[in-house]
């Protein structure tokens, strides 16, 4: 069926739109990254650059997009990755995102900076039998009791696992949100902050602060949910997150937002792949913008991905149905892209279809 005209047809769409309606501040907040913002395009480019060799003739039936993940299966490889300050940008903030993702079939990372309670995004959702994963993110603010209280909130609540967040100790260098001199409206409230925790890039804060090995180790040993770390980037952390026994990690640089000139996550996915051999599980973020990117992700050995910005332009284009028309859109880009390349199953997905120069024809 034709689009209405003016209707966004891609997440490209979504973006200049939702750029059209937010503030200067909201902008430099939700869309920057930090310093000269390289590693922000390079997430993007280093998917791009990544070409598709498809096999033809091969594929019959719709694609299978069911996707198996920390011992169970659910309806897709896609989840919404954790962002903070959503009723920044709408008034049913996290309710909006979580609602979309349930109805999409699509996991749910909520933000430990979440404006609304765990407790309530979980009783909209957990019970919600389409549903995709739902797991808690937080950061390890130098305090194991506040630490565990939240797994044990999260996991009464009914959410999946738990996301430590290891590369943003402080907050990023952000040149963009330094020149809007942005404040995050006063109404706002962060429910799941422990009220000692500093904020902004304090070295001090940053020293007596961040979590170490040995807090990973503590919080995988006393949670009562699986632990997934976020923010890895090099394969002997990949390595490490193995031997302490942690159910899986998230390849991440942030979207960009923390440290700049790090790796694009395509870039090190293949060799954090071949560090962690399918011993647990393997996410992927980062410049995410096309169903053929979650593809790639996939062949490139992650389980499944994680999606940012796109959704928060989504909640600021229509709320919940934005979100939900983003999520929606991707799919079924994704699932184009597996019937193109000749795959019917998320298992299917092999490094065959990828691209190597130079190539080997003769074979
Ligand atoms: C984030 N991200 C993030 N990560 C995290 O672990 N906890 C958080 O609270 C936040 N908050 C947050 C806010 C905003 C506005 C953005 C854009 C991002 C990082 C996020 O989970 C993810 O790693 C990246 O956004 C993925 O990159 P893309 O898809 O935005 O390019
Ligand atoms: C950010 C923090 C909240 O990226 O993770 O803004």
């Amino acid at each position: 069926m034709a689009a209405v005209p003016g209707t966004p047809v891609n997440l490209a769409d979504h973006e200049t739109r939702a750029r059209e309606r937010l503030t200067p501040e909201a902008d430099a907040y939700f869309n920057g990254g930090a310093a000269d913002e390289i590693t922000l395009h390079a997430n993007r480019q280093a998917w791009s650059r990544l070409n598709l060799w498809p096999r033809v003739l091969r594929s019959s039936t719709l694609p299978d997009l069911r996707t198996h993940l920390l011992g169970r299966l659910w309806p897709t490889p896609l989840l919404v990755a954790p962002m903070a300050q959503q009723a920044w940008l709408h008034p049913d903030g996290e309710r909006a995102t979580a609602l979309a993702a349930a109805a999409l079939g699509t996991g749910l990372v909520l933000s430990m900076q979440s404006n609304t309670p765990l407790e309530q995004v979980a009783h909209d959702v957990a019970d919600e039998a389409g549903r995709g994963p739902l797991w808690f993110q937080l950061y390890h603010l130098g305090d194991r009791a506040w630490s565990l209280e939240l797994a044990h909130r999260a996991a009464t609540a009914g959410f999946d696992a738990l996301v430590l967040t290891v590369d943003a100790p402080i907050h990023g260098v952000r040149d963009r949100e330094r020149r809007a001199a942005i404040r995050v409206p006063d109404h706002l409230t962060l429910p799941h902050m422990p009220p000692t925790a500093h904020q902004g890039h304090d070295l001090r804060a940053l020293l007596q602060q961040s979590a170490t090995w040995a807090d990973v180790e503590w919080l995988r040993a006393h949670s009562p949910l699986p632990l997934l770390l976020k923010g890895i980037l090099h394969p002997a952390d990949a390595r490490q997150a193995c031997e302490v026994g942690t159910a899986g990690i998230i390849v991440s640089n942030h979207g960009g937002r923390v440290l700049d000139t790090t790796p694009a996550t395509a870039d090190v996915l293949p060799l954090i792949a071949d560090a962690v051999q399918s011993r647990i599980a393997l996410l992927v973020d980062g410049g995410i913008r096309r169903g053929t990117d979650i593809f790639k992700a996939l062949a490139l050995g992650a389980d499944a991905v994680l999606l940012g910005r796109p959704v928060v332009h989504g909640l600021v284009n229509a709320g919940a149905q934005g979100v939900a028309h983003v999520l929606r859109l991707l799919l079924d880009e994704f699932s184009a892209s597996m019937a193109l390349c000749g795959v019917d199953t998320i298992p299917g997905i092999t490094t065959d279809p990828l691209y190597r120069e130079p190539p080997n024809l003769i074979e």
